[in-house]
C-alpha cells in the first residue's frame, strides 16, 4: 500500500460512494490507496452514542467532545504512527495543488471531519498536526471536504495515473491554468478546432498550449503568476 487514509466521521454514510468510482477506485484496486472510514460513535462516551456536548461559555451549537476523538486517534495509532493527523476545518490552511502533491507522497494519514461547532480545541492542540480548509465557505461538516482532499491526493499517488491521464499538465501544476481542449469533430455547428491542433506539429502544439495557459491564467487568475498561491 502506497498511501493509507483513515477517516473519522459521525456520518460515515456520506463517504460511502465518493471513493468507489473512476480513478480512486482504480487506485484502490491497484493497491496504491487504502481508505477506511471509521464511525466516531464507535468511541462514544455512553450507550446513547453521545459524541458531542454544549460548549463552555454558552452559545448555540454543540462541540465534539475530546474523549471519543482521543480514544479513536489512540486506537488507530496503535497500528502505527500517522504522518499527519489532519483536521478538516474552514479556519485551516487553504488547500492547493502544492499541498496535494506533498500529501500524496505520505504513507499514512488520518482525517478528522468536524461537525456542529467543531471539535474541542484540546484535540487540536494535542493530536492534530495539520488543519486544512478546502475554501472560504462553510460546509455543514468536514466529510465533503475530506472527500475533496482524498480525491485531490489520491490521483497524484505515484503509479495511479498513466501517461494518458497524467497530472503533469493539470491546472495549477506550474501555477498555470490548463489550456482549452477539443475533441472530434474538427468542425461542430460551424465552430472550428484551432488549426494548430490539427497540424500534427508537436512543438507548435506545445507552444500554443503554453501560450493559451498563460493567457488564461493572466485573465482569470493573475494571482497565480504573482506566486501568491505558493
Ligand atoms: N468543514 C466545514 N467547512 C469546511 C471547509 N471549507 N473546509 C474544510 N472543512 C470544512
Amino acid at each position: 500500500m502506497s498511501l493509507q487514509i483513515d477517516i473519522l466521521t459521525v456520518l460515515p454514510e456520506l463517504l460511502e460512494s465518493p471513493f468507489n468510482h473512476s480513478i480512486l477506485k482504480r487506485a484502490k484496486e491497484k493497491g496504491l490507496l487504502g481508505i477506511r472510514v471509521h464511525p466516531l460513535r464507535k468511541w462514544a462516551v455512553n450507550d446513547y452514542g453521545q459524541i458531542d456536548d454544549y460548549q463552555y461559555g454558552g452559545g448555540a451549537g454543540m462541540v465534539m467532545m475530546p474523549e471519543p476523538l482521543a480514544n479513536a486517534i489512540e486506537t488507530l495509532s496503535q497500528e502505527g504512527p500517522f504522518d499527519d493527523i489532519i483536521y478538516m476545518t474552514p479556519d485551516g490552511e487553504r488547500l492547493n495543488q502544492k499541498m496535494a502533491n506533498g500529501l500524496s507522497l505520505k504513507g499514512r494519514l488520518l482525517l478528522i471531519c468536524g461537525h456542529y461547532k467543531g471539535i474541542d480545541q484540546r484535540i487540536r492542540d494535542k493530536y492534530v498536526t495539520r488543519e486544512i480548509s478546502i475554501g472560504d465557505y462553510v460546509l455543514s461538516g468536514g466529510e465533503l471536504a475530506a472527500a475533496v482532499l482524498v480525491d485531490a491526493i489520491g490521483r497524484l499517488i505515484p503509479g495511479v495515473l498513466n501517461d494518458e491521464t497524467s497530472a503533469l499538465f493539470d491546472s495549477f501544476q506550474d501555477n498555470l491554468l490548463a489550456p482549452p481542449v477539443y475533441s472530434r469533430p474538427a468542425e461542430w455547428r460551424g465552430l472550428k478546432v484551432p488549426d494548430i491542433l490539427l497540424s500534427g506539429d508537436p512543438k507548435k502544439i506545445e507552444d500554443w498550449r503554453h501560450e493559451q495557459s498563460l493567457q488564461r491564467t493572466r485573465q482569470r487568475r493573475p494571482d497565480l503568476l504573482e506566486g501568491e498561491e505558493d
